[in-house]
């Protein structure tokens, strides 16, 4: 069968994967991996606790591991992240408020200072809102205030000008009150020029509840000037997954794809790991899993074979 990254590069766009260090030195699944994707974000290894994990002290070989694995393989790597509240060592959080902002950009530039010309894109932001459109309180936020968004923005264009830069949350796939806040929020930003090109959508959804306006809403961030991806796709399923709840999966994920095709800004999909062995899911969401397009033995899902379909 044809690599789902074939299909998708021959519609102008990329399908990934998120890798561990882990999952890269797993030969079964990084054969598979390397097979089927064109794009690789690293699961955890380029976020704030494993690149500084104390003060000034940066620490790239986990992140230079994925990076790497996905260069020798003909992928390109989208960052994943640089600021963000959770996976924050805590010097972060127990920092004076008036040392928060040097920080920030103290880890932005080091980051993505030392991969600056090796990955198509950064998660600059990741998941800053509430599910009510309020911004998160963050360490961030305590110092900063909601101006601690652009500032991020603009320290990583300085830092790798080349980068793609994101802001990526989840429950943000249809419209509303936290998408509608980004929404305004980008088009302030892009109206004072801050350097934003892109809205992550995570999507990590759950069986049958893919919301029937994912393409509106792709559409409206893109009519801003805006790349949409979809950043961090799965679809769980409560286990033991039916046969019923396989087929949904597959609905799901060819609808995913198809709105994806549907907007011309809509640069590529990216599924949150490769197979139902190695997901996250089950151990953050207990009772589920089953969200991969892939099962445990590296075979097709239904979910994969509807978004061949789609592609
Ligand atoms: C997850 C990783 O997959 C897990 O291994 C880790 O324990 C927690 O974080 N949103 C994101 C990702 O932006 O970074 C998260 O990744 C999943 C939710």
């Amino acid at each position: 069968a044809t690599a789902v990254k074939t299909l998708a590069e021959a519609q102008g766009r990329y399908f990934g994967t998120a890798m561990t260090s882990g999952d890269v030195t797993n030969s079964a699944e990084s054969s598979v991996a390397a097979a089927q994707f064109d794009m690789v974000t690293p699961g955890n290894e380029m976020k704030w606790d494993a690149t500084e994990p104390s003060r000034g002290s940066f620490s790239f070989s986990r992140g230079d591991q994925i990076l790497n694995w996905g260069q020798s393989h003909g992928m390109r790597v989208r960052g994943h992240n640089l600021v963000w509240h959770s996976q924050l060592p805590s010097w972060v959080n127990s920092l004076p408020t008036n040392q928060v902002q040097a920080a920030m950009e103290s880890h932005i530039n080091g980051v993505a200072g030392h991969y600056r010309g090796k990955v198509y894109a950064w998660d600059v932001i990741n998941e800053p809102f509430n599910e009510d459109g309020s911004l998160r309180q963050d360490a961030f936020y305590k110092a900063m205030g909601s101006g601690y968004l652009a500032d991020a923005l603009r320290t990583a264009h300085a830092a790798d000008p080349d980068a793609r830069l994101y802001i990526n949350d989840y429950n943000i796939e249809g419209v509303n009150a936290k998408s509608n806040a980004l929404y305004s929020l980008a088009q302030q930003m892009l109206a004072q020029g801050v350097p934003l090109q892109g809205i992550g959508l995570e999507s990590h959804f759950i069986v049958g509840q893919v919301p029937s306006s994912l393409l509106q809403n792709m559409q409206r961030f893109a009519a801003l000037g805006l790349d949409v991806a979809v950043t961090e796709l799965d679809d769980r399923i409560p286990l033991p997954a039916s046969s019923a709840n396989l087929q949904q999966q597959g609905t799901d994920y060819g609808n995913v794809v198809k709105a994806c095709l549907a907007v011309p800004r809509c640069v590529g999909i990216s599924q949150w790991g490769v197979d139902d062995g190695h997901s996250w899911i089950p151990g953050t969401f207990p009772g589920y899993g089953a969200a991969m397009f892939y099962d445990a033995n590296y075979q097709p899902k239904p979910a994969y074979n509807a978004t061949v379909a789609a592609l």
